[in-house]
């Protein structure tokens, strides 16, 4: 039996209230049936008279977009009437576990949203209004993804993490939860990075003398988007390695967000060897072998003794498999 928020009129509802321009906006933001109109609302999303807010309605077109990688994995955890657990990291506002909720999880009557989520004020601005709709099965933790790994009153088990533009290295910090917690699926999409960018600082100098490629980060606006790259690329190669399929593929246009790299990774059980291998040699290219210590900590069973100078046929050929 659906269940719905206690506040919410769902899209219908909002056609219903029959002025021409209320349909408009609920075409242009393309509602779902049940879909909460208070929600919109409280989210900015529309004004209180019911009207565009054209900044949030982009916000909201980039997590319709996500919605779509999302649901079917929600509904494929969930087909045998599992409940499905789901931490959102960095949440903001939480613009993504809410409608996560309104459009998957109210309607299936079980599961849980957790947003972790640093700010306070956002944290309880997001608490009071799950309280306000009636969202009973969201939870909204002031602490940082490091810190939510660690707590004991956390589920042992999740099935989906996703984090959306959580800041620098929150994104690693949401990888490292996902292990933690055996997640079926992450769903990531990275910010900004400056962690590696400031290690390729560091051996700016040397790497210039000893390779041609590092004339791609000489100059500091590319040793800065060099240092994203390479990250999104070694949190790939450490998802494979850590028994994840991973596709990587754009989140939306260029026009709404500079950071739309969008990885979803899917639990496979295969451990890829030569994905570890490649991220060990890839971390000695560059000169950042102290991340195989902190961010990309391999169990030492996936790391093959030689690692350096496997052909690049077995990464395909292993990708293909
Ligand atoms: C750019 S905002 C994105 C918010 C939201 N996911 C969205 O897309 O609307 C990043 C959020 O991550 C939070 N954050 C940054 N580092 C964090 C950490 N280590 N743990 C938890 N939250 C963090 C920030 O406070 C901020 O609210």
């Amino acid at each position: 039996m659906a269940k719905h928020d206690k506040k919410g009129q769902g899209a219908a509802n909002a056609g219903q209230a029959a002025k021409p321009a209320a349909q408009d906006i609920a075409a242009q933001l393309e509602l779902k049936p049940g879909q909460s109109i208070a929600l919109l609302k409280a989210l900015h999303i529309l004004t209180r008279d019911g009207k565009l807010n054209q900044d949030s309605r982009r916000k909201l077109k980039q997590v319709y977009h996500l919605y779509q990688f999302i649901e079917p994995i929600l509904k494929e955890l969930g087909a045998d009437g599992h409940a499905v657990t789901l931490a959102d990291h960095g949440a903001g506002k939480s613009y993504l576990g809410f409608i996560l909720y309104d459009l998957y999880f109210k309607a299936q009557g079980l599961g849980r949203i957790y947003g972790i989520e640093t700010r306070a004020p956002l944290v309880e601005a997001s608490q009071k209004l799950a309280a306000d709709l009636g969202f009973e099965r969201m939870e909204f933790l002031n602490m940082s993804v490091a810190e939510s790994t660690q707590a004991d009153f956390m589920p042992e088990r999740f099935d989906v993490v996703t984090a959306l533009h959580a800041c620098d290295t929150a994104t690693d910090d949401a990888i490292a939860f996902g292990l933690e917690k055996k997640a079926k699926a992450m769903v990531l999409v990275p910010c900004c990075q400056a962690e590696v960018a400031a290690c390729l600082r560091q051996t700016k100098a040397l790497s210039l003398a000893r390779t041609p490629l590092a004339e791609l980060w000489r100059h500091p606006i590319h040793t800065r988007e060099i240092g994203s790259q390479v990250t999104n690329v070694l949190r790939c190669l450490y998802l494979e390695a850590s028994g994840y399929q991973v596709t990587v593929t754009e989140l939306v246009g260029w026009e709404h967000s500079m950071k739309n790299e969008l990885i979803v990774a899917r639990y496979t059980g295969h451990k890829k060897r030569a994905a570890a291998d490649r991220l060990q040699q890839l971390l000695a290219e560059f000169g950042l072998e102290a991340l195989a210590q902190s961010r990309f900590k391999l169990p030492q069973h996936a790391v093959a003794p030689a690692a350096l100078g496997e052909p690049a046929a077995a990464v395909a050929a292993e990708n293909a498999a």
